[in-house]
């Protein structure tokens, strides 16, 4: 088989396999739509809290209405299919929460069972339900019921860390109870719950993962730039990688990759291009946040295009104090202003 490939998650058929994984804070609809424009064959929502769900009824009201949770639970205009990564430790508030979830039309519901955030993991949540893998298998029994009755049985997928700590390495016993409870995929970020985000993640496991189970294993971790994302996918025998850090700032990593696989050409943008996709990006936050809120959110985001200018064909000179003049910016126009004043607007 080709190493871009069809991926079949239950009876979801994705085109191919280079994802978009869950970003808390980074993912955003905005974002997921400029990852789809340069060819992400899949996304999912940052995590979102079952209990926000309940708490807001989405069921009730309009899925367009502009309320938190809904603009956290909608999918961008171009994402024909995503995945909704939900949180929480009480299978039942689980099932109630996935049961709400049938107006944005998801075409997956994700298990998140890996975020080590102190007040996710204190809930039982989070990574913690690797602590605890009957629970694990039970929250994945219920979001199997409720996507059969309410959301026209959606695969459910199950996103794992290797474990808690390096003594408690069970990611393949909580993938093989997340499996027997109807998991359709998994995701492996093989990091611990103790290394947070820092140190390596050990891709070995992913090997040993996808060589165990009858479902597809998509790989998490390290995944930097496109040639990462093939030696993940000939290494470890995944059938999907899925992007993260790399991925922001930087959502052309989906069409190099891709080009890269399929052994085409690329041609990689330059820093005027680059700019012009943020400036697309705080459009699109704008439309749903507001110009106040997205000019805000967009500075995170801008210094992360503008630190990824660097994988282009030429840096920009001077990216610190431009970075310096973003983090600053409070409308639109400011931040027009600063990049034309760069001459970055246009190539
Ligand atoms: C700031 C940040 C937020 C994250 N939020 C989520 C999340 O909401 N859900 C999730 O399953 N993983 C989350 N992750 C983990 C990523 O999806 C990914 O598995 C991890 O970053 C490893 O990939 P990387 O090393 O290529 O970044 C987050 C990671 C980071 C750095």
């Amino acid at each position: 088989m080709d190493i871009y490939h069809p991926v079949t998650i239950g009876n979801l058929a994705l085109p191919g396999n280079l994802f978009l994984a869950p970003v808390a804070g980074y993912t955003d609809r905005a974002f997921r739509s400029l990852c789809v424009d340069q060819g992400a064959d899949f996304s999912f929502t940052e995590l979102v809290s079952a209990e926000s769900v309940i708490r807001s009824r989405p069921d009730l009201k309009v899925p367009e209405a502009p309320h938190p949770v809904n603009i956290l639970l909608r999918p961008a205009d171009n994402e024909q299919r995503y995945a909704i990564q939900l949180f929480g430790a009480d299978p039942e508030r689980i099932g109630l929460a996935a049961a709400l979830l049938g107006p944005w039309r998801p075409a997956a519901l994700d298990i998140n069972a890996g975020c080590p955030v102190p007040k996710v993991v204190r809930s039982g949540a989070g990574a913690a339900l690797m602590q605890d893998s009957a629970n694990l298998g039970r929250v994945v029994e219920e979001a199997v019921r409720a996507s059969e009755q309410f959301l026209g049985a959606i695969p459910v997928t199950v996103k794992l860390r290797s474990g808690w700590d390096s003594q408690s390495l069970n990611y393949a016993d909580c993938a093989r109870i997340a499996v027997e409870a109807g998991a359709a995929m998994v995701s492996l970020h093989p990091r611990t719950r103790a290394q947070g985000y820092g140190g390596r993640s050990d891709w070995t496991c992913i090997a040993d993962l996808a060589s165990r189970l009858s479902v597809p294993v998509t790989g998490s971790g390290d995944l930097a730039a496109a040639e990462e994302a093939r030696r993940m996918l000939r290494e470890t025998g995944c059938a999907a990688v899925m992007f993260a850090r790399g991925a922001l700032g930087n959502p052309f990593i989906f069409a190099e990759t891709r080009a890269l696989l399929l052994a085409q050409p690329y041609r990689p943008p330059g820093p005027g291009e680059r700019l012009a996709a943020a400036l697309r990006h705080l459009e699109r936050l704008a439309a749903d946040l507001g110009e106040r809120r997205a000019c805000v959110e967009m500075r995170k985001h801008f210094c992360a295009y503008t630190k990824a200018c660097k994988l282009g064909r030429a840096g920009i000179a001077g990216g610190a104090a431009l970075r310096n003049s973003l983090v600053h910016a409070e409308t639109m126009e400011d931040y027009r202003r600063i990049l034309e004043e760069a001459g970055l607007l246009f190539e």
